[in-house]
């Protein structure tokens, strides 16, 4: 049986697979033709942060997959009143046939998937957020990108991490600007940069976003204040003075250039209202492929999983 805890735990073959899943499962579903992958399936859906997208697309994909989605906010499960994840995985595991999860620290979705009896999905953690970069790659290629050279400006963070780990898997060119004292984290770099050796990723760090944005086809970032953050934002916005995308940044990309932003997106901070509306197509139809990618991780997982039944 397979997680889709991070981008780490994959070939690039399987990554592709799902992202080709994804892409069949999007016309199907364009054309109406509601075929029931998951026929009968549930999927529990535990949050412990906010959500608006990650909530919608899932509920709505497993529906469209011909199962059902139980949303389940940790303050009203008993895991918000301190029942163990272990606990919490071995009972919903046995009723539930896939799990996906939004916490904070990457170690309590491991544990979850340690005492899980189903596959269980990251929707989000402090270290990664891979769902929404494998939406991100679907989003590129439908935008006619073939060899994308991608620019991250912002927070060393679960976005710019996810971005570390799918570039290096699949060979394709990342540089990432952030202030110094908001920098990735330096073991996620490290295992990002063994798999470049062997992808042909180029992965490339700056403190200037000017330097990273030259000549990019995919500009790309995020929010400086992540959820579970409120209490820096003060500091932060401070330390982000300078690395808004706004006009300025993107006349150095390429001419034709992407603009993605996973959302919530706060203007006047990370990025500009007139960057952010001129590739609002861009950004809403990624939008929109968090339902199309994640069917095609949920596909993939369901056919991936051993008979565990005793
Ligand atoms: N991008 C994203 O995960 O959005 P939500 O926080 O609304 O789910
Ligand atoms: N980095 C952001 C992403 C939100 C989808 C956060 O963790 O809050």
């Amino acid at each position: 049986m397979r997680h889709f805890l991070t981008i780490k735990d994959f070939t690039k073959d399987e990554l592709l697979e799902m992202i080709a899943l994804a892409k069949k499962i999007k016309l199907q579903t364009k054309k109406r033709e509601f075929v029931p992958y998951l026929e009968r399936q549930t999927l529990g859906m535990i949050f412990e942060k906010s959500s608006t997208r990650t909530r919608v697309s899932f509920e709505t994909g497993i529906y469209q997959l011909g199962g059902v989605g139980l949303f389940l906010s940790s303050n009203d499960i008993q895991l918000g009143r301190g029942e163990p994840m272990r606990d919490t995985a071995r009972v919903i595991s046995r009723m539930v046939d896939m799990v996906m999860i939004r916490t904070f620290e990457q170690s309590k979705i491991e544990e979850f998937a340690t005492f899980s009896k189903v596959p269980v999905i990251n929707g989000l953690t402090d270290s990664y957020h891979p769902v929404q970069i494998m939406t991100d790659y679907l989003t590129i290629l439908e935008l006619g990108v073939e060899k994308p050279i991608v620019a991250y400006v912002g927070d060393g963070n679960n976005i710019a991490h996810s971005w570390l780990m799918l570039a290096s898997k699949l060979g394709f060119e990342l540089r990432v600007a952030t202030p110094k004292d908001y920098s990735c984290n330096q073991e996620i770099v490290s295992t990002a940069l063994e798999f470049a050796k062997e992808s042909g990723a180029e992965i490339s760090f700056y403190s200037e976003p000017k330097e990273a944005v030259k000549g990019a086809n995919v500009v790309t970032t995020d929010t400086w204040v992540s959820m579970g953050q409120e209490n820096e934002k003060e500091e932060r916005i401070k330390a982000f003075n300078g690395y808004i995308v706004d006009n300025n940044l993107m006349k150095l990309a390429n001419k034709d250039a992407i603009f993605l932003h996973c959302l919530p997106a706060y203007r006047g901070y990370e990025v500009s209202e007139e960057v952010f509306e001129a590739h609002a197509d861009e950004i809403f139809l990624e939008a929109e492929n968090r339902l199309h990618a994640q069917k095609g991780i949920m596909v993939w997982l369901d056919t991936h999983r051993e008979d565990i039944d005793e």
